[in-house]
């Protein structure tokens, strides 16, 4: 390995200087062309069988793509009977075009047409290898040869068109690719599409799609764009065309290369889902269309059912979907780390509170509900999960709002959980320490019986409290009066000498489970200089922050300290 790299050649750049892309800005959706059918299962250890494949050209087209290469069906029987299902079943809606590839080659052109034969809009795919290196040790041939056989193609394929209308009124568009494009010099490129597009007859009426394949990714993506802008400023015959790009990711920058190359003028996208595909894989098209969505450029796809979409493309392609992969990945939508997921919490709250019409919640470019996905699994609770991240669980997930001076206390609960499990937690394991810690928290004191009303007696409203409670193993009787009802309640534990307690804050919020809607009160309180929380909840606003004053106390003298 070490003297490996020797042999390797560096990638020639192009001199182009008048290359306008790097200021470019992308403003809207390309044509997008979905190659899945084609080479994204030309690449599969199992390649899809006829159910699989109607079920995933069906699902193509909920998305919203209205090219779809359906396959090669010159190259075998089973392509051949797919598209002719299609055809023959009527699967394709009339807004969607098929496309069918075909090599420069005589035999297989005519077997293409035969494959065609009563479908209403198609697409009819050539292409032969231009590339240096193919030139040399493929094809020994020069550029002339090469160009020889993209015209003897051309000629055969607008022949078989005119005989076939004749007969039905079929659409057919055509579309030539000069493969191994990024190899190829781009003087070479120029030369062989301007003969194409010649020899199909193309004009700015009857545009022929010229496809400029990244067939393997050889140069970094800036060195690609300039490829697609020479061409396209370099082609007599530009204005005749709708130029494509169809990049590979052999180098892991399929995404870089495409969005630069569409900069740099391309109008038309080839790619797959999940970017399957010829070894590395085809450009992701959903990656590609999510970038832009982000951008709040509308991608004409619709990618709304994410979860959906990936268990289909799991099923027919055995593939996986990387847990990291953007956007649809299990993973990207959640957050382990404490300030992260503060971040996210503080983010969705901001949103809420000034009814922004934008998204900006900090570490997630795009909204996960977008994609069909959840709140819930955004932010996932281990030990290295902050405050802020049990809290962010406990609103989104059951609508309790901690204060949030409560947060540090409730975290470091949820975090000794973590420590002690040796694992993440899941929401619903969240909700039962919050339970445990505060809804059900046993303690010395009891609240048998309470009652709450007020009476004017003369120089205002004054509040009762009246009620049992048990502690001591003795049950004793309350009684208290006040300005409020903290307040009484609170005369009446001083008077059977509950004391110490000092009230710092409170906060309530309705919390509704069905048809029913309760009060959720939190108390925070002091005592012996120490912080302490407590949680009560009823129909009645009053009774629940009574209830969480018990808690509060009864968490102080016990409870409490076992958290800590
Ligand atoms: O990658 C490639 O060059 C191709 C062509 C056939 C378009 O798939
Ligand atoms: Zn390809």
């Amino acid at each position: 390995m070490r003297e490996g790299y020797k042999k390797y050649k560096p990638f020639e750049p192009i001199h182009y200087r008048e290359r306008t892309w790097p200021d470019q800005v992308i403003t809207q959706a390309p044509v997008w062309c979905s190659v899945d059918l084609r080479d994204g299962n030309q690449a599969l250890v199992n390649p899809m069988n006829l159910e699989q494949k109607l079920e995933f050209f069906h699902m193509l087209c909920e998305i919203g793509f209205k090219e779809i290469e359906v396959g090669f069906p010159s190259a075998s029987e089973i392509e051949y009977e797919i598209l002719r299902a299609l055809i023959e079943r009527d699967l394709i809606p009339d807004d969607v075009t098929v496309q069918v590839l075909v090599q420069a080659r005589e035999h297989l052109i005519r077997r293409t047409f035969e494959a065609i034969e009563g479908a209403k809009n198609v697409i009819v795919h050539f292409y032969n290898s231009t590339s240096t290196l193919q030139r040399k040790v493929v094809f020994n041939t020069d550029m002339q040869g090469v160009i020889d056989i993209a015209v003897e193609g051309a000629r055969l394929i607008r022949r078989l068109t005119e005989e076939m209308q004749r007969t039905s009124d079929i659409h057919i568009r055509y579309e030539y690719s000069p493969e191994s494009f990024s190899g190829t010099e781009v003087e070479n490129s120029v030369w062989i599409c301007d003969r194409v597009l010649e020899e199909l007859g193309a004009s700015p009426d009857n545009k022929v799609i010229i496809n400029l394949p990244n067939t393997v990714e050889m140069s970094t993506p800036n060195t690609y764009a300039d490829q697609v802008e020479y061409c396209i400023r370099h082609m007599k015959h530009r204005d005749s065309a709708v130029i494509s790009v169809h990049p590979h990711n052999d180098r892991g920058c399929g995404i870089a290369a495409t969005e630069l190359a569409v900069m740099a003028g391309a109008e038309r996208v080839e790619g797959t889902l999940f970017g399957n595909g010829e070894r590395t894989g085809n450009v992701d098209i959903m990656n590609l269309a999510l970038n832009l969505y982000s951008q709040g450029v509308d991608p004409q796809l619709d990618f709304s059912h994410m979860n959906h979409i990936k268990e289909v493309y799991e099923e027919c392609t055995q593939m996986k979907v990387h847990p990291r992969h953007p956007y649809a990945g299990e993973l990207v939508f959640t957050a382990f780390s404490g300030s992260h997921q503060d971040a996210i919490n503080k983010g969705v709250n901001f949103m809420a509170r000034e009814h922004s019409p934008y998204w900006e919640v900090p570490y997630l470019p795009i909204d996960p509900s977008d994609l069909g996905r959840q709140y819930e699994p955004i932010i996932r609770i281990n030990s290295q999960s902050g405050k802020g991240g049990a809290a962010f669980v406990m609103q989104q997930s059951f609508g309790y709002q901690l204060p949030k001076a409560m947060h540090p206390e409730f975290g470091r609960i949820v975090k000794q959980a973590c420590d002690r499990l040796g694992r993440e937690i899941t929401p619903a394991e969240v909700f039962d320490l919050f339970r445990q810690e505060y809804l059900e928290v046993a303690g010395p004191y009891h609240l048998l019986t309470y009652r709450i009303f007020t009476e004017d007696e003369g120089e205002g409203v004054v509040a009762h409290f009246e009620g049992t409670l048990r502690f001591d193993h003795e049950t004793r009787q309350l009684s208290g009066r006040g300005n409020g009802p903290i307040d009484a309640f609170y005369n009446a534990l001083g008077a059977v000498g509950i004391t110490g307690y000092d009230f710092v804050s409170y906060n309530e919020h309705a919390v509704s489970g069905g048809s029913d809607s309760r009060a959720v009160s939190y108390i925070q309180l002091r005592h012996n200089g120490e912080i302490v929380f407590g949680v009560g909840m009823d129909s009645n606003i009053s009774i629940a922050t009574v209830k969480g004053i018990i808690c509060a106390i009864n968490r102080a003298s016990g409870q409490h300290a076992r958290t800590h």
